[in-house]
């Protein structure tokens, strides 16, 4: 679109300088990743490809250095470009297609579930194909939590990537119900469609003891792999710590089925719910017991299972020190 536009300048003569201008910023934008690959500051509101879980056991099976990649819970995430590439199948992908990868140290908060503690490293790939022709077209970087540049790494990342030639180098697959609206349901509870862009606050995975431990149906969230999105309005408050939170926070959790491809290793599976918190305006709450929040939880086909509203607000019911939400600051 923005290069019809420029075309479209061009062919006003008096319009060059505009056009000059616009083609020089671009240009710019190139030279940042000219100088190699930078770590995005924004990538939690990127697209959230997925997570794993993985033991020093599955590190080794793998072929994966356990010292590096043992107990380590990791999140990938695509910038558009990359996102749009990987959904229309566009292989080699564009440049500027990022993709970041932070690894998590494994936590283990109660046996049988998995979450990600401390951040480790951060990981970068990011596609320029004329800067890296002689790596496939893909910039490599780590980078410690502090900043620092692991590029003592970029040989291993470039061999091991190497292997997944026929992707274009990248590991990650996608795992998404169809993009398409889903109807809001009867309380004005809705699934945005692009749920997964929201701010990652973290995701778990729930063996059946873990649930029956904290006290979760393990029938229902036994053997899930769990992701939290907050919007901007959740997320502005849970940092500030203010409570209530104000109208129109929203909350995606998003539970796939847990699946284990290797022992040791879990990833996210089959999409099993959706489910949504929506802050109303005072008074437009589901139940008093739950303040002014309105609960959901959507089928992968988009059905509102409206049957289990009753147990999302009994649940949630008990957080009210903390307006009803679990996650917290
Ligand atoms: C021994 C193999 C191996 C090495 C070494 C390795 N990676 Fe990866 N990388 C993987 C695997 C496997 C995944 C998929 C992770 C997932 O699905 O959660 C991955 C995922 C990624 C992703 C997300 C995009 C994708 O391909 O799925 C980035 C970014 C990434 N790695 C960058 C790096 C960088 C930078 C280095 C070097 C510091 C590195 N990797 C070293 C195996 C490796
Ligand atoms: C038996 C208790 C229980 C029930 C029932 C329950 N939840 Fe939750 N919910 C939780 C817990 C625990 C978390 C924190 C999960 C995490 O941190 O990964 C949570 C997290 C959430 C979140 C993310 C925001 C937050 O509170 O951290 C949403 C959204 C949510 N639940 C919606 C629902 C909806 C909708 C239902 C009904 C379909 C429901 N929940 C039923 C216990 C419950």
């Amino acid at each position: 679109m923005r290069s019809n536009r420029l075309s479209m300048a061009l062919a006003f003569v008096g319009l060059f300088c505009i056009a000059a201008a616009i083609a020089a910023w671009q240009a710019g934008s190139v030279l940042a990743y000219h100088e190699g690959v930078s770590l995005p500051s924004d990538y939690r509101y990127w697209y959230h490809v997925g997570s794993k879980s993985i033991s020093p056991e599955a590190a080794t099976a793998l072929g994966l250095p356990a010292e590096i990649f043992g107990n380590t819970f990791d999140a990938v995430f695509a910038n558009d470009t990359a996102l749009n590439d990987l959904r229309n199948n566009t292989r080699p992908f564009r440049d500027g297609a990022t993709f970041v990868a932070p690894f998590y140290k494994l936590e283990n908060p109660v046996a049988g579930l998995d979450a990600n503690g401390e951040l480790l490293f951060t990981a970068v790939m990011m596609k320029d194909s004329e800067h890296f022709a002689e790596t496939g077209g893909w910039g490599f970087e780590a980078f410690a939590p502090d900043g620092t540049r692991l590029s003592d790494l970029r040989p291993a990342c470039i061999s091991c990537h190497q292997s997944q030639a026929a992707n274009d180098q990248v590991f990650s697959t996608l795992n998404e119900r169809a993009v398409s609206a889903v109807p809001a349901s009867d309380n004005g509870v809705f699934l945005p469609h692009d749920y997964r862009s929201l701010y990652w606050r973290g995701s778990k995975v729930i063996r059946p003891d873990a649930a029956t431990a904290i006290g979760l149906p393990a029938e229902i969230f036994g053997n899930t792999f769990d992701s939290v999105y907050a919007n901007q309005e959740a997320l502005r408050a849970l940092r500030g710590e203010s409570r209530p939170f104000p109208v129109g926070s929203l909350f995606v959790a998003e539970f796939h089925q847990a699946a284990y491809p290797v022992d040791g290793l879990a990833a996210q599976g089959d999409l099993a719910f959706t489910a949504v918190m929506l802050k109303g305006a005072p008074g437009t709450g589901d139940d008093a017991s739950t303040g002014d929040w309105k609960f959901e939880a959507f089928a992968p086909d988009g059905t509102p299972l409206t049957d289990l509203r009753g147990a999302c607000i009994s649940c949630h019911a008990g957080q009210s020190a903390n307006d009803y939400v679990f996650s917290g600051g």
